[in-house]
């Protein structure tokens, strides 16, 4: 039997995740009775929820049979894929990115960066980071007391990183914001690009609008690096070739959106969560100021326990037995981050923010060939911005409701009001 209508609902719905207690409870359900069924409504082609931690590393451990490129890499209603078809002229994704590509291209597209942002690449980057870190501490102790954690500076610093690294001036960190927003927020009409609710059609229009402008944005990009290549990310993908050609413009294109969009929009939404944490538990910037050899166990627990990336899709290339399911050749899957970072098999205490567990293998970057490519930058740049704000930071406590983003997809905390005092 199916997933319930009203679960299979509720874990797609963009309200729900702004009130995460809601999708919690829906994936604790799931998962102990059916952690891996279908689920089947009418407008969405039906796909299996894959909730738990281990099936999801089972499906991502097998990247010839679970492929990203044959359909939506993110939940979309069957109108939705239909028009998407459309625009592309038959591709699944708007955007063809690492993440909606299989076999030799990813290998192909995912090499041109890689080596970048190892561990050991990006350790010259440490003093650099540290310093914007401080700019933005000292940006949060201008407002004496009282801040919006979220708007204020979780989303400015890591927007300030990446956009150093992939050699975005300055002045372009306001558009590049607007834009991500605008793609990964389109059901929340405090931050799509109409301000408004959407239609699914309405909704479909603003992420191509988006897409564009984007696009018209890196078409300059490439001709400015091809010119003057430099050692920045943008240049190295610029004048990247697969045997003796450029990026195609699809590739080109996915290529810049992903970085410049996922690189600070999962980060920031992962730095508004851990301080929201803090907020509401008084012992544990306590905890982290008496052992701050803990900063690690901190920052993987909040990758954790945010999870800003909900969600991805696979679907099936051939016929295969998972966890004693029988998945077809062309079965769509859900795979929930969210529910694989609150497996109870893996944690105890799944719903709770510690910073003593023993192990956590948290799997909030992915998993396999596809694992997020930004990983260690984003571990980093997170270490080093807590360890900055802990020197200073006395107290912290909430300063009024909380908010979260209208979203299932890449999402989190949009206003984290705090107030604070400073050593
Ligand atoms: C806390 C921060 C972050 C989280 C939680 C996160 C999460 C993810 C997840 C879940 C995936 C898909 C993995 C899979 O399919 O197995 C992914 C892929 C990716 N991420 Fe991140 N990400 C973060 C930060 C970053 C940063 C800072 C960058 C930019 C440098 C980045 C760039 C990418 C790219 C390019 C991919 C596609 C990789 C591929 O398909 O080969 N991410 N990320």
């Amino acid at each position: 039997m199916a997933i319930s209508e009203q679960l299979a609902r509720t874990i797609i719905d963009p309200k729900a995740y702004s009130e995460r207690e809601i999708v919690d409870a829906a994936f604790a359900e799931i998962r102990a009775s059916q952690p891996l069924d279908k689920a089947e409504l009418d407008e969405i082609e039906p796909f299996w929820v894959v909730s738990r931690h281990a099936d999801i590393k089972e499906i991502e451990r097998q990247p010839d049979v679970f492929r990203n490129g044959d359909k939506s890499t993110f939940m979309t209603n069957r109108e939705g894929n239909e028009k998407v078809r459309m625009l592309t002229g038959g591709e699944p994704n708007l955007i063809r990115s690492l993440v909606s590509v299989d076999g030799d291209e990813h290998k192909a597209l995912r090499g041109v960066v890689f080596p970048h942002v190892t561990p050991r690449a990006i350790r010259p980057l440490e003093e650099q980071i540290r310093g914007i870190a401080r700019e933005f501490v000292d940006y949060m102790l201008s407002f004496e007391g009282e801040c919006d954690f979220a708007a204020d500076v979780a989303f400015l610093y890591p927007l300030r990183v990446i956009m150093t690294v992939l050699g975005v001036p300055r002045e372009d960190e306001a558009f590049m914001l607007k834009l991500t927003q605008e793609l990964f927020n389109n059901a929340d009409p405090e931050l799509n690009r109409a301000r408004a609710e959407l239609t699914p059609e309405e909704a479909l229009k603003s992420l191509w609008e988006t897409t564009m402008e984007l696009e018209a944005y890196f078409k300059a990009v490439t001709e400015r690096y091809r010119a003057n290549p430099t050692t920045e990310i943008n240049s190295l993908i610029a004048n990247a070739r697969i045997g003796d050609d450029y990026l195609n413009h699809r590739q080109l294109m996915g290529y810049y959106i992903i970085a410049a969009t996922a690189g600070h929009d999962t980060t920031s939404n992962t730095t508004a969560g851990a301080m929201w944490a803090l907020a509401e538990r008084p012992e544990l910037l306590r905890q982290m100021q008496d052992s701050p050899d803990r900063i690690n166990a901190f920052v993987e627990e909040s990758i954790r326990w945010e999870v800003p990336v909900k969600h991805f899709m696979r679907s099936a290339a051939s016929d295969c037995e998972v966890s004693g399911q029988q998945i077809k050749a062309g079965d769509w899957l859900m795979l929930s981050y969210q529910s694989g970072n609150r497996d109870e098999s893996v944690w105890t205490d799944p719903f709770d923010f510690r910073i003593d567990r023993e192990a956590n293998p948290q799997i909030a970057f992915g998993y396999g060939v596809h694992v997020c490519l930004g990983q260690h930058l984003a571990r980093m740049e997170m270490r080093i911005l807590w360890e900055e704000l802990f020197k200073r930071l006395k107290s912290v406590e909430m300063n009024g409701k909380g908010e979260r983003t209208i979203s299932n997809f890449v999402c989190g905390p949009k206003h984290v009001p705090i107030r604070f005092t400073v050593n």
